[in-house]
């Protein structure tokens, strides 16, 4: 049996799409973004460990506590917002259906 939630990304021209995601193959925000070939980068492959894949949370979906990493790296990271997470480490569930995201800007 299929499991999709529709997730809403706004890019960085100001965009919004909604892209069907699965939610039985343990994929994340990055990898899902990747996967629409969204300006993601994913350096480090979702170790939280390069920011790449910094998003703004939109909705009020209840997500897992960022760990010390994400908060560490987040720390670090440019335009960061009460709001902001590493899309690495939003895991795709049946519970995000209808999350809506924005792409961080990246820094030039
Ligand atoms: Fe590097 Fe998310 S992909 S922090």
């Amino acid at each position: 049996m299929e499991h999709n939630i529709l997730v809403t990304i706004v890019d960085r021209n100001g965009e919004s799409k909604e892209y069907e995601a699965p939610t039985d193959m343990g994929l994340n925000v990055m990898e899902l973004c990747k996967s629409y070939e969204l300006p993601v980068e994913g350096t480090c492959g979702g170790m939280a460990l390069c920011a790449s894949c910094h998003v703004y949370v939109m909705s009020d979906h209840e997500l897992t506590e960022p760990t010390d990493d994400e908060l560490a790296m987040l720390d670090q990271a440019f335009f960061v917002k009460p709001n902001s997470r590493l899309g690495c480490q939003i895991k795709l569930k049946d519970s995000l259906d209808g999350l809506k995201l924005v792409l961080a800007p990246v820094a030039s």
